[in-house]
C-alpha cells in the first residue's frame, strides 16, 4: 500500500512515517524540504501516482503568520484533496487538534477550515483529533535557554508523546476510514507550568517559569485555566461488579 504523508518531515509526521516505513508500507514525505508543496501544488501530481492513502500533518511554516492560517490550511488542503481524487486515493486522513472548534483564532479557524474541506469532499476520510505533544511542548518552552524565566499561560492540558499519537494514526490508517473524529490525549491532566518545570528539571534547568496571562499559545492568549483543549470523554467509575452489587435482589 502507497501512503502519501503531506509534512511528513515534521514533528508528528516524522514519527507517523517512521512507524507505518517499520510496518512495510511504501511512504512518501511530501513537504517543501523534498521538492513537494500542497500551497503551490508543486510535485503532487508525481508524488500522488498511485497512493492509496494520504495523511495530512502539514503545519503552518514559521515564515507565514498566524492571521494567514485559514487561506493557508483552506488552500494547501484543497489541494492535497484534489490531487487525493485525481489519483484516486482511498483514504483522506487529517490530524487536527482536540478542542479546535471551541477556540476563535486564526490559527484554530485554519484547522476548522481544513477539518470542513476534508468532511465534505466527498470522499472516504479520518480525522485524527490530538492534544498537544510533548514533543511540541518542549520545544516551545525550552526554546530560549538565555531566557532569564520562560513565561507561559497557565493552560491545562493532556499531552501525548508524539509516538503514541503515531501509533493511533498507523493503527487508522489500517482500518477502514472511519468518516468521523478519534481523538487521542495522554494519561495526565497538567497545568502548562508544570510541564515546563518538570521538563526543565529533567535536564537540571533551575530557572522558575513565570505563568503570563497575557503570554500566546498557538497565536492565542487563553483565559487562566483555560481547559477548552482538553478531550471531551469523560469516564464514570461504576464498574460491572459494583453495579450488579448495587441491583435488588
Ligand atoms: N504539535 C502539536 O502539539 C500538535 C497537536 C495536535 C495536532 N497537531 C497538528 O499536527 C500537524 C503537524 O504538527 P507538527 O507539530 O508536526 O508540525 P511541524 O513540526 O511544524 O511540521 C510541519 C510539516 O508541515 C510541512 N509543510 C509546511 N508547509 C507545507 C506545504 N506548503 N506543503 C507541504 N508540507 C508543508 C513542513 O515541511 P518541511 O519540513 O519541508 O518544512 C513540516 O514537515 C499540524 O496540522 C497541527 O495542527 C499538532
Amino acid at each position: 500500500m502507497k501512503i502519501v504523508i503531506a509534512g511528513g518531515a515534521g514533528r508528528i509526521g516524522s514519527r507517523i512515517s517512521k512507524a507505518l516505513d517499520d510496518q512495510g508500507y511504501s511512504v512518501v514525505v511530501a513537504s517543501p524540504r523534498h521538492g513537494i508543496d500542497a500551497l503551490t501544488g508543486l510535485g503532487l501530481a508525481e508524488a500522488f501516482a498511485g497512493a492509496d492513502v494520504v495523511i495530512d500533518t502539514m503545519n503552518l511554516p514559521p515564515a507565514i503568520p498566524y492571521s494567514e492560517a485559514e487561506s493557508f490550511f483552506g488552500t494547501a488542503t484543497t489541494n492535497l484533496l484534489r490531487a487525493g481524487e485525481a489519483a484516486g486515493v482511498k483514504h483522506h486522513l487529517l490530524l487536527s487538534v482536540v478542542g479546535v472548534d471551541r477556540v476563535n483564532s486564526h490559527y484554530f479557524r485554519g484547522k476548522q477550515r481544513q477539518e470542513q474541506l476534508v468532511r465534505d469532499h466527498g470522499g472516504p476520510f479520518s480525522i485524527v483529533r490530538s492534544t498537544s505533544v510533548l514533543e511540541a511542548l518542549s520545544g516551545s518552552v525550552l526554546t530560549d535557554p538565555e531566557l532569564a524565566a520562560p513565561r507561559v499561560p497557565n493552560l491545562t492540558l493532556q499531552p501525548v508523546a508524539a509516538r503514541d499519537l503515531a501509533r493511533v494514526v498507523a493503527r487508522t490508517v489500517a482500518a477502514a476510514p472511519r468518516r468521523g473524529l478519534i481523538e487521542v490525549a495522554g494519561p495526565e491532566t497538567l497545568s502548562l507550568p508544570e510541564v515546563a518545570t518538570r521538563m526543565m528539571r529533567a535536564t537540571d534547568d533551575l530557572r522558575h517559569v513565570v505563568v503570563d496571562h497575557t503570554a500566546e499559545y498557538l497565536g492565542t492568549v487563553f483565559e487562566p485555566g483555560d481547559t477548552v483543549l482538553l478531550p471531551d470523554l469523560r469516564v464514570g467509575s461504576t464498574s460491572v461488579d459494583e453495579w450488579l452489587v448495587r441491583l435488588p435482589a
